[in-house]
């Protein structure tokens, strides 16, 4: 867990990233905001891979959180469908950044530490590219965990590093260089943090260190070739993972 004050910080940078983003929707139009149904796509087939290809049917009761101001959600089928994040007042007011919206999700202000949800009500969770960016990453997985029916599903995408590149970015976290980011993972952390929480993984893909340290070395910005020569470069890891038997 990291300080009010910690998390803070990360969400003026990441909402002033959002801004960012509006501005270039509004040169570059929607494509911006584009990837959500190759992200779906994923989702589906990683359903499919975990043995749950009845989860994407159109029937379940789907939770996201920090959906972002669209999130996978969207794009995804199902019966009842929640968005929740904390920036939701803000993206709510950027109508550039809001009009991919899909008018089945319900969007609520919120945090996954203090769900404004029901208790047991969920066959599939979805947090992407978000457990990093909590306070508290502990009381978010309860949050879900109780949000979910008993044998309810997860999916969790999060950003990777390295060991050597965890150690350097959790100093370049603490030191704001990266404000955006309160927490740092390894690949190898993803399991048991899932288990302590009470899921079950059933099924794991992972990208490459190594492929992520070669594009940013290559890439067209100082930043990306800083992040390349820090060790920092970062990877995905996705998973499916399912609510444990009591
Ligand atoms: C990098 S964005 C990802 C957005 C979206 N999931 C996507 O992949 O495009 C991280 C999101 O997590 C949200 N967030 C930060 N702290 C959170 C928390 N404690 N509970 C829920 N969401 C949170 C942020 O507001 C932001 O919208």
């Amino acid at each position: 867990m990291v300080s009010s004050d910690r998390w803070k910080t990360a969400q003026r940078y990441e909402q002033d990233y959002w801004d960012r983003v509006a501005t270039e929707v509004e040169a570059q139009g929607q494509d911006r905001l584009g990837g959500y149904r190759w992200r779906r796509d994923q989702l589906v087939r990683m359903l499919a891979e975990a043995g749950a290809p009845e989860v994407s049917d159109g029937s379940a009761r789907v939770l996201e959180v920090g959906s972002g101001p669209v999130g996978v959600i969207g794009f995804f089928p199902g019966v009842h469908k929640v968005a929740v994040d904390p920036l939701e007042h803000f993206y709510s007011g950027r109508p550039l950044l809001v009009a991919s919206r899909s008018p089945d999700v319900s969007y609520r202000t919120g945090s996954g530490e203090a769900l404004p949800v029901k208790d047991g009500c969920y066959d599939l969770a979805i947090i992407e590219n978000c457990i990093d960016h909590c306070q508290d990453m502990d009381a978010v997985m309860l949050g879900i965990r109780r949000a979910l029916k008993p044998g309810g599903y997860l999916y969790l995408t999060v950003n990777v590093r390295s060991r050597p590149g965890y150690y350097m970015h959790r100093a370049l976290s603490r030191l704001q260089i990266d404000p955006g980011h309160p927490h740092t993972f390894t690949q190898s952390r993803v399991r048991p943090f899932l288990r302590a929480a009470g899921f079950d993984v059933l099924h794991l893909e992972h990208g490459s260190f190594s492929r992520a340290w070669l594009d940013d070395l290559r890439g067209p910005s100082l930043k990306m070739r800083a992040k390349a020569l820090l060790g920092v470069s970062e990877y995905l890891v996705s998973v499916i993972a399912r609510v444990k038997e009591q």
